[in-house]
């Protein structure tokens, strides 16, 4: 069964081939993408109590059962990140990853109010990171960058986010986003920082029925004129909003592994993939925070082909209908088409 923590596909032919499709990943955080390995070389890096621990601390605090213990991780994860440079080496391993995936395009959610946050200068990052990014694009995939922000801290982080993505926006920022806490801040607080995303020409995604219910799916639409939710897991509770979805073509970056890590859908119940597919949600498969979660995008084609019963072929339509939902010009989704078998 397709339950549970982890999966290995059954079927090792269908796992080579899976390996070799040209993919596209829409939703992965950079921060999340910080393995247990790279955490402890920070730690060491920097002597953090991580380091100094008798136990095997980094392990413990990997091994999250709930969202806020999950969100606990991910904070521990961004305060070892203390140089422009750390950021940097993160983004080449994480383009290295989605190379070694045959990963054509990927948009990367990155949070730079973490860095003002902390105490980094978060404008020499943001350049660091896009800098390395269009450097990998010669070889590696193309990128775009979605700056998410924080809901929990609340609308001015998210100006100042919406300011940053204007200003980098010719430099590979297609958008910005809203994640954290999704029970903490009503969507209405961030309506007018996304309508004016929207009216500098920014795309908008929002973490939405990840764990609250379909009604905050609704908000994030309706109040943030979200193109993209990111989870919406529950949107299945609510009849009119799954024929919203489907009516309009409005998908969810669903991420299996990322949902029984942090516990949102249980363990030893079936993932709502299965539901979604079947009642004709658009939907694309992502793998969220990979490093966090010990996942990659690979993987979640896996494990979605056991959950789904998917043949490749259905896999290389899977990517050519998220080629439609990345934020591409009509011009370069033709182009990417032709990467796509
Ligand atoms: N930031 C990174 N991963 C997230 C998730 N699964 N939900 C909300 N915010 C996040
Ligand atoms: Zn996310």
């Amino acid at each position: 069964m397709a339950h549970g923590n982890h999966s290995t596909i059954h079927n090792p032919q269908l796992a080579i081939e899976l390996r070799e499709i040209p993919k596209i990943e829409l939703h992965v955080h950079l921060e999340g993408s910080l393995t247990e390995s790279q955490l402890r070389y920070l730690a060491k890096k920097y002597r953090t109590p991580l380091w100094e621990s008798q136990t095997d601390a980094v392990a413990e605090l990997y091994n999250f059962q709930t969202f806020p213990d999950f969100l606990n991780a991910y904070k521990v994860c961004c305060q070892h990140l203390r140089t422009p440079e750390d950021y940097v080496q993160l983004t080449g391993s994480l383009l290295q990853q989605l190379a070694d995936q045959h990963c054509v395009y990927a948009e990367i959610l990155f949070t730079p109010s973490i860095c003002s946050r902390f105490g980094l200068p978060a404008e020499e990052v943001i350049e660091a990171v896009l800098q390395r990014s269009i450097e990998a694009s010669r070889s590696g995939p193309h990128i775009r960058w979605v700056f998410d922000t924080v809901r929990q801290w609340g609308p001015d982080l998210c100006w100042q986010t919406l300011e940053w993505a204007i200003r980098y926006q010719e430099k590979g920022v297609a958008g910005i986003c809203i994640g954290g806490d999704e029970a903490s801040e009503p969507a209405r607080r961030f309506r007018e920082v996304f309508e004016s995303a929207e009216k500098a020409g920014l795309h908008r995604v929002a973490h939405a029925g990840e764990i609250c219910d379909a009604r905050s799916v609704w908000l994030a639409i309706e109040e943030l004129r979200a193109e993209r939710i990111a989870h919406g897991i529950r949107a299945l509770q609510d009849p009119l909003l799954v024929d919203y979805l489907v009516g309009h073509r409005l998908p969810l970056d669903v991420c299996i592994t990322s949902n029984f890590k942090t516990g949102v859908v249980e363990r030893d119940q079936p993932h709502p993939i299965e539901n979604m597919a079947r009642s004709g949600i658009p939907f694309t498969l992502n793998s969220d925070d990979p490093g966090l979660f010990q996942t990659s995008l690979l993987q979640e084609w896996e494990r979605a082909a056991e959950i789904l019963h998917w043949l490749p072929e259905q896999f290389v339509t899977l990517t050519r209908q998220t080629l439609q939902y990345a934020f591409l010009t009509s011009e370069e989704r033709r182009q990417f088409q032709n990467l796509i078998r």
